[in-house]
């Protein structure tokens, strides 16, 4: 019988055949096809192509990626060639995509890591890369529990039968189980909450359409697909209590970079009274980042909105394309910022610190 795309772990480590295992995700949902990848390049090529995409896949699969990386230097003796082999890796996988902090965060985890064990410490390289290794699961680990804990916030934000509408994916396919959006749709689904979920089909890759839609409808989840431009209508009706979002950086002031479409999404959210939630783990928090302005966003090729998923060309050769793959939504759209560590209100500069405050307490009560 077949299994269902539920029971498939988004990004897992084969340490016996040094391999990164991932389902690729551009195929979804008509073949569920898990790869194993062995090298840099084939890593990189991973993020890039959105085999693994979602910020905290992509972080957990950049943990993963540089420990394997690391193995096949375990016979240097010298702990400063060792970190220099382990650098040069390092800023590879870093270049694959801009946007999601996620990326960056993991890796220079691993390498502050690797740094204290090895110059600091003066731990033998063998040491340095099982440590590497252990924090390699750690951070996979964390990321269930930090998904479930910005579950159980958000289910206090909405009510048994409502609307929830979300946009790209957000979803157990992003992260380690339950995603981040999707996170109160699953804990509100074992509870009985029997919520009307709405999936933007999300131009130009259908995050939403080819993974939203298909792992909820898989959970038994009451899902509809409806086109990007769908959502005013389906606002304006009143069927939608809220919107739950993703993220891959949020600046200091709480402007939040996501999937190209969700500012569209919290200015129509706005105009209609519905509140608009952006579930982010603290990973996803870049407090060195003042304001959505110094985010880099990740510009796309053009054949992603010319003919992807087409049968043929659906726009004139030579056309101009215009195809950033992330919108910054200003923190004045944003309702409430959910993190692990409880749920963070307008003025966000201020409430974002204190979310950081409790987070190097280890407190979570919001
Ligand atoms: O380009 P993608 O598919 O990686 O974009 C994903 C998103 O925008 C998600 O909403 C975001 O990474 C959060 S995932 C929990």
């Amino acid at each position: 019988m077949n299994k269902n795309i539920m029971e498939y772990e988004t990004v897992e480590l084969d340490d016996n055949d040094s391999s990164v295992v991932i389902i690729d995700q551009t195929k979804l949902p008509g073949t569920t096809e898990i790869i194993s990848l062995h090298t840099a390049k084939e890593i990189w090529d991973a993020i890039y192509l959105l085999k693994v995409r979602g910020a905290p896949a992509i972080g957990v699969a950049a943990a993963f990626g540089i420990y394997v990386l690391s193995k096949a230097f375990v016979g240097e003796t010298d702990f400063e060639k060792f970190y220099g082999k382990f650098r040069e890796q390092k800023d590879y996988l870093n270049s694959a995509r801009p946007t999601a902090v996620n990326l960056s965060w993991a890796l220079n985890r691993m390498e502050a890591l690797c740094l204290k064990a090895g110059r600091e410490e003066g731990k033998p390289v063998k040491e340095v890369v099982e440590l590497l290794h252990r924090e390699a699961v750690a951070i996979k680990e964390e990321d269930t529990w930090v998904c479930k804990t910005i579950g159980e916030f958000g289910l206090s934000l909405v009510k048994p039968g409502d609307g929830i509408l979300t946009h790209c994916n957000a979803g157990q396919l992003a992260t380690s189980k339950y995603g981040t959006a999707t996170a109160p749709i699953y804990l509100g689904q074992e509870r009985g909450y029997h919520f009307r979920v709405f999936a933007d089909e999300t131009r130009p890759l259908l995050q939403g359409a080819r993974l939203t839609a298909y792992e909820l409808h898989a959970s038994g989840v009451d899902v509809t697909l409806i086109c990007d431009n769908m959502s005013a209508m389906v606002m304006k009706n009143g069927w939608v209590n809220a919107v739950f979002v993703g993220c891959d950086r949020v600046a200091a002031n709480g402007d939040a970079a996501n999937k190209i479409g969700t500012s569209v999404v919290a200015a129509v959210a706005k105009r209609y009274g519905v509140p608009f939630y952006v579930c982010a783990p603290t990973s996803t928090i870049d407090y060195d980042t003042p304001t959505g302005e110094q985010i880099e966003i990740e510009q796309r090729p053009a054949r992603e909105v010319t003919e992807m998923w087409y049968k043929e060309r659906m726009a004139p050769e030579g056309v101009k394309v215009f195809n950033p793959a992330f919108d910054v939504t200003d923190h004045d759209l944003i309702t409430a910022i959910v993190t692990e560590y409880g749920i963070a209100r307008a003025p966000f500069m201020e409430s974002l610190l204190e979310i950081r405050r409790k987070k190097e307490k280890g407190n979570q009560n919001s």
